[in-house]
């Protein structure tokens, strides 16, 4: 079996890759310095249908399936992990949320808006005392007046200050345990329903990461996904999803420190030749190139077996467990290859490392992923 990209595949592949060293590559270093979220790329990104890649064209969407999804963040990581995560979020969390289990008034209502680019979506699973422990939820939501009424928090939440739509899971029933959770849509002009806290990150300091805050916010009936108590099923069926985009965002971000590296070992002269020369450096880009086409390979097969239709829990663990730790891996061989100047600001590579280490935690840490894997092998 031959698993390569077709022409079109690779068509799409190399416009994003002329958009992202046009566009973002000129901005990536002052963006991560002051973390500037670049929400005025929003209009460039929905333009080239980045905004609704997966959704049907009925919504607006760009109609395409997960590998080209793939390719894309890839590309997109290759340049800044950032804008990458940004476009993940967007596509594989909130609004696949709203696309895998809203009603068709909800995605006429939110779904199209936020397919155009009209509107940047967030998700909101994690909170300050339920991170792995996702079916730990404290926030509740109570019925009252044809609605419901929904306090706590969520914390590490990707656009919280400049989405237009959240989706975010709240306890309904506390005695059914993770079967008492339940899904909403918020829209950020209800009342009682804050952004706070801007994260100060290592990495990924292009990507807006803050907390969100409910305070007797009223979320009316049609704003359930789904039905009551199918929240928390819901968010490990889209974090299936969402795993291959991250899984894509750490190969892209591989890609960028290798080939980085690479340039570098060819032009740095030491002890009278190119360093690339030496048997130490070929080793390690070796190696580099090596784990990033195993990642690839496995990010891919899983994209492929969704756009299938198949059960991707465990491709999508194992794709995104192993793209992560290999992300920060080549990083750091990246790093050593560039010594002294590698652990500077001049050259690109130590933003790779930081913005690789999200990877192994973002949408489930690798110890997650470890243990959703061994779940699935065993239970086969
Ligand atoms: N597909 C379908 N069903 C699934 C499923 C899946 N992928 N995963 C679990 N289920 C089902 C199980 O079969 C089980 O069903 P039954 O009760 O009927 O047997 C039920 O859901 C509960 O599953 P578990 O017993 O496995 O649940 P658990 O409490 O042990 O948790 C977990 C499992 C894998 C650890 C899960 O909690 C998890 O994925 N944690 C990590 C959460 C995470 O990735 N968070 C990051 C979110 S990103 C974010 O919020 C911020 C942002 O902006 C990006």
């Amino acid at each position: 079996m031959i698993f390569e990209l077709n022409e079109e595949q690779l068509q799409i592949k190399y416009s994003i890759r002329e958009f992202a060293e046009s566009e973002i590559r000129p901005h990536v270093s002052q963006w991560d310095e002051s973390q500037h979220f670049p929400v005025e790329l929003l209009p460039k990104l929905a333009e080239l249908g980045l905004m609704g890649i997966i959704f049907p064209e009925k919504y607006g969407g760009a109609g395409m399936g997960y590998v080209e999804y793939a390719t894309i963040i890839e590309e997109l990581g290759r340049v800044d992990g950032s804008i990458g995560l940004s476009v993940a979020a967007h596509n594989s969390l909130c609004s696949n949320h709203i696309f895998m289990f809203g009603n068709e008034k909800q995605k006429q209502k939110y779904l199209v808006p936020l397919v155009r680019g009209e509107h940047f979506g967030a998700w909101g699973l994690t909170e300050p005392q339920a991170g792995s422990d996702a079916s730990g939820t404290k926030t509740t939501a109570i019925r009252s007046n044809g609605g419901w009424i929904v306090n706590g928090s969520k914390n590490f939440i990707t656009h919280a200050i400049s989405c237009h739509t959240l989706v975010a899971v709240a306890v309904t029933d506390k005695e059914k345990g993770n079967k008492g959770i339940s899904a909403f849509i918020f829209d950020k002009t209800m009342k009682g329903f804050r952004a706070e806290k801007k994260e100060n990150k290592l990495g990924m300091r292009a990507s807006e990461t803050a907390s969100v805050v409910f305070e007797d916010c009223y979320v009316p009936e049609e704003n359930l996904l789904g039905n009551e108590g199918e929240g928390f099923l819901q968010a490990m069926q889209i974090l299936d999803g969402g795993r291959i985009s991250i899984a894509a965002l750490a190969v892209g971000i591989a890609q960028g420190a290798y080939e980085a590296a690479l340039k570098y070992a060819k032009e740095r002269v030491q002890f009278g030749r190119p360093i690339a020369e030496f048997q130490a450096i070929q080793f390690k880009l070796a190696d580099m190139a090596t784990q990033i086409e195993a990642a690839r390979l496995l990010t891919l097969q899983a994209a492929a077996m969704k756009d299938a239709g198949k059960k991707v829990t465990k491709q999508s663990s194992m794709a995104k467990l192993f793209a992560s730790e290999i992300a920060v891996k080549v990083a750091e061989e990246a790093i050593q290859i560039h010594g002294g100047y590698g652990y500077t600001k001049d050259y690109p590579v130590e933003k790779y490392w930081r913005d690789a280490k999200l990877c192994t935690i973002g949408e489930g840490t690798s110890e997650i992923q470890r243990l959703v894997i061994a779940r699935q092998i065993l239970k086969a």
